[in-house]
């Protein structure tokens, strides 16, 4: 368990005409992902690294459970921080169970007692140990030697995970799986997770929260659905594809499309309240009449029909561009 929180913080790189991040002030709560999306040069990367202090701010604070990172070593911190990048960094001449267990036996732990845990990461990042621990990383694929490098980082079972654009080399199909995967296993580990990106469509996947970022600033802040729903500005609205009907039907919950006529219980079908507009659609398609909307416990919250789903659509479009 570990919150990370940025309190105004600015970093300057000497010469340059603006600060590569200015006064961000936000937290990221315990065991969530949070998203930092911006377009290249946005100052992501430079935010990032503040959190295992490979570089500190130039003024204001980076906290971890409330305590300034300043006031810890940056070895024993980085310790309980793993660091994701795109270019992995495997050592070539070590096997990919060297590679992993590199970070316990720099700590002290012998290579009899880490080969359980090693095998264990293996699985955990879908790489059968059997299979791959003796391959050495020009015998791995893209995606493979980048799951080595998360199974690494995890190694030391640390708090907090920082992930910079780890998937961005990637083709799409092996960028998706690795995206589930990641989602699987935060389901087991429950890390805090720092998520560099500049690909929509990857922040509304994997963040439970997402941090906007233009020219060092924060722009907006928070969950998926508000991004989507409640842009802060035209800057938000347009990075977001908020006005893209597709965005809207992909990602927005049935909840936001409920019948202003109430709860209707007769209806034949019931779907749960955090199915996305587009399964509800394709379902309403199908079945021909309208749904009954229920909560998780089974309780009915309302029903949706085609009509209230259009409806919902233009309000919500109109709403926006006010
Ligand atoms: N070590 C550095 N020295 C000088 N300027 C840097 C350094 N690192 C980053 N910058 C500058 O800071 C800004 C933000 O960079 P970065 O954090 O890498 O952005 P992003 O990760 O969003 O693409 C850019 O203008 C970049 O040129
Ligand atoms: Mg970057």
């Amino acid at each position: 368990m570990a919150s990370i929180t940025f309190s105004q913080v600015t970093k300057r790189f000497p010469g340059a005409d603006r600060p590569a991040v200015d006064t961000v002030s936000f937290t990221v709560p315990a065991d969530e992902i949070c998203m930092l999306l911006g377009t290249s040069g946005s100052g992501k990367t430079t935010l990032l690294r503040m959190v295992n202090r490979l570089g500190d701010p130039t003024s204001g604070q980076v906290l971890i459970d409330g305590v300034p990172t300043t006031e810890q070593d940056p070895i024993h911190l980085r310790r309980g921080i793993g660091y994701v990048i795109q270019q992995v960094g495997l050592f070539p001449h070590l096997t990919v169970e060297d590679n992993v267990r590199l970070v316990p036996s720099i700590t002290g732990e012998p290579a009899a007692k880490s080969r359980p845990r090693v095998e264990a990461l293996l699985r955990l990042v879908g790489l059968p140990p059997a299979e791959y621990r003796r391959r050495y990383p020009s015998q791995l694929s893209g995606g493979q030697a980048q799951r080595v490098g998360l199974a690494r980082a995890l190694a030391a079972d640390p708090a907090i995970l920082l992930m910079d654009e780890p998937f961005g080399s990637l083709d799409a199909i092996t960028r998706g799986r690795m995206q589930q995967e990641l989602l699987r296993m935060q389901q087991e580990l429950h890390k805090t997770i720092l998520f560099v990106t500049h690909d929509v469509d990857e922040a509304l996947t994997l963040g439970d929260r997402i941090a906007v970022l233009a020219e060092g600033r924060l722009v907006q802040v928070g969950t998926p659905v508000e991004l989507l729903a409640t842009p802060a500005n035209a800057f938000v609205r347009r990075l977001m594809g908020a006005d893209s009907i597709v965005r809207q039907f992909e990602y927005l919950p049935v909840t936001l499309a409920l019948d202003a006529a109430g709860v209707r219980p007769h209806a034949a079908e019931s779907i749960t309240a955090d199915t996305t507009l587009l399964e509800a659609l394709l379902r309403l398609i199908q079945s021909e009449q309208p749904a009954l909307v229920v909560e998780e416990a089974g309780r009915p919250i309302g029903h949706v029909t085609l009509g209230s789903i259009s409806r919902s659509v233009r309000r919500h479009r109109s709403g926006v561009q006010a």
